[in-house]
């Protein structure tokens, strides 16, 4: 063969490879109102930017038929470019080739690509759209999942992993995304589900549809398998693309900074924002906006235990991740679901060198029952376990309420908070000053004249000593008790004194959080 039949052999590959499944099925992909596997990673990535690993690979199985469908790059596109010229790792599956199926050599690919991202420190991003296993070659299908899940837990905490689902994700297929940091779903085009509604029909004789199964809103609001959702693939990919801007390479290197120009950092409004009824509630979400930098936050998990709000967002330039209690949904009371959100998301920021800047105005731990039999000890027990084993700059803000266990959990100072503030109002306390008043004055209520009259002054009494922040200034468990239009500068202000803080935990294999 001369050299001009050599290149023109590699060019009728390379066009080859770039069809997919073909014009019928990607016409067919359009139809359903999804992107190719190459034109997401083309929306992904910066212009240009996007170099091909694997394109030639085929499968090598001769079982029922598929010694007669060999597709250039096996069903998934995979490689390297930049986003906002930082290296990022990703693999796009490509429906139109035998679904998007995974097996021997299309799991190889996605190893090498992660084997390629934990070896160069950048992160991995998985766009998933794939009928599972696939069904031809058997067990090799296994193993490949296998083999994908051991690398996304040796490079949990190594390199951030974000998965978005446009597609079908059923079986095994769901466990990949389960081990990233972060999962996005494409409303009414992607499912995640273990058995798909056939299976539970059969086995649990309910009747479910896929979308009320396994939809981007069911793992969005009830699951909280999703942290994300999206309209359309469009909007997916841009949230991707902001998502990655809050994190670093991996988690030697810190989140990029934006520049910062200095300016007056007083917020007035924050003065007005508590009601004078201390059981009034406030969207918790308004102090935070008036703290961070204008537009930089994006919000984690927005639809899942509305009662704790999480999200990145920037202060001074640099990334923060945010925790905060929501007294506007169940007065921002803690129970499992808000305890499970929280607590992985403070796991991230830890791992991935995120100041850990967290808004506190908590009732106490849910009661009752329902809570109690699903666990909230254990569960609550996780936050608890996260923010102390945090080692990234840790700020609070108490805006008012930090009653009973509640407030030792919310990154108090005992566990291992570095500038813990509070708003003149904060009610730092064992309980609230009425159940607090009914308790220890239980006799003198009972044997009064006028027991409404007398547990209406005991618990004044008890408002008085301890719904305030001073008691627990006094000892240090506050460094400040600011005015909240300070919040902004104090946080600033901090965030900069701990920027070399260097703390690490005791030796050992790791620890053994309550899972
Ligand atoms: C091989 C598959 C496939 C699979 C789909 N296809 N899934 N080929 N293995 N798993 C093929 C179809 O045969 C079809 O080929 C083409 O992909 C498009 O599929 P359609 O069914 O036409 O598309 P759609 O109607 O959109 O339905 C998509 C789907 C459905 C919901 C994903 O295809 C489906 O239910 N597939 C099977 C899902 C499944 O049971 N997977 C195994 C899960 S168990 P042609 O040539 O006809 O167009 C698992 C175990 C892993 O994953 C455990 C690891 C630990």
């Amino acid at each position: 063969m001369d050299m001009k039949s050599r290149f023109q052999l590699l060019d009728r590959k390379i066009a080859e490879a770039l069809q997919g499944g073909g014009a019928e099925r990607i016409a067919s992909q359009h139809g359903k109102g999804k992107l190719t596997a190459r034109e997401r990673i083309h929306l992904l990535l910066d212009e240009g930017s996007f170099q091909e690993t694997g394109q030639l690979v085929t499968h090598r199985s001769t079982n029922f038929g598929l010694d007669k469908q060999h597709f250039l790059g096996d069903g998934v596109v995979t490689g390297y470019g930049t986003i906002n010229g930082r290296t990022v790792f990703v693999f796009s599956q490509d429906f139109t080739v035998l679904g998007g199926s995974l097996a021997e050599a299309h799991a190889e690919k996605i190893c090498k690509v992660m084997d390629l991202a934990m070896q160069n420190g950048a992160p991995v991003i998985g766009l998933n759209d794939s009928g599972g296993a696939r069904i031809q070659e058997g067990v090799v299908s296994l193993g490949g999942y296998a083999d994908i899940f051991h690398r996304n837990v040796m490079a949990s905490g190594v390199v951030p992993q974000i998965s978005a689902i446009m597609g079908p994700c059923a079986g095994g297929a769901v466990y990949s995304p389960a081990l990233t940091d972060f999962v996005l779903m494409v409303e009414h085009t992607s499912y995640m589900f273990v058995t798909g509604p056939n299976v539970v029909k059969t086995v649990t004789h309910e009747t479910v549809s896929s979308e009320e199964l396994g939809g981007a809103s069911t793992h969005a609001s009830k699951s909280g398998v999703a942290h994300f959702t999206a309209p359309d693939e469009f909007d997916a990919i841009d949230q991707l693309r902001r998502l990655v801007g809050y994190m670093p390479n991996n988690c030697e290197e810190r989140p990029p900074m934006l520049p910062y120009e200095p300016g007056n950092e007083l917020r007035p409004e924050l003065d007005a924002i508590l009601p004078e009824n201390p059981n009034q509630p406030y969207d918790i979400r308004q102090v935070m906006n008036a703290v961070i930098d204008p537009d930089s936050s994006m919000e984690v998990h927005a639809d899942y235990a509305r009662n704790m709000v999480i999200g990145f967002a920037r202060v001074a330039g640099e990334v923060v991740g945010c925790v905060a209690n929501q007294p506007a949904v169940l007065a921002g009371v803690l129970d499992i679901d808000a305890s499970l959100k929280a607590a992985r998301f403070v796991r991230f920021c830890d791992a991935f060198n995120i100041p850990l800047l967290v808004f506190v105005d908590v009732p106490g731990f849910l009661p009752g029952t329902e809570q109690e039999w699903r666990g909230i000890i254990n569960h609550g027990a996780k936050l608890l376990y996260a923010f102390s084993e945090a080692t990234v700059p840790r700020i609070s803000v108490i805006t008012r309420k930090a009653y009973g266990g509640a407030y030792d959990v919310m990154n108090s100072k005992h566990i291992g908070c570095d500038i813990n503030f509070a708003w003149p109002a904060a009610e730092i306390a064992v309980m609230g000053a009425k159940g607090a008043a009914e308790i220890i004055f239980r006799n003198e209520i009972k044997n009064a004249k006028d027991p409404e009259a007398t547990l209406t002054a005991k618990e004044g009494e008890y408002k008085e000593r301890f719904a305030n922040p001073y008691e627990a200034a006094a000892r240090g468990y506050i460094d400040e008790v600011i005015h909240p239009h300070d919040t902004r500068r104090k946080v600033i202000e901090a965030l900069r004194m701990l920027r070399n803080k260097a703390r690490t935990l005791p030796r050992k294999k790791h620890g053994n959080i309550p899972l």
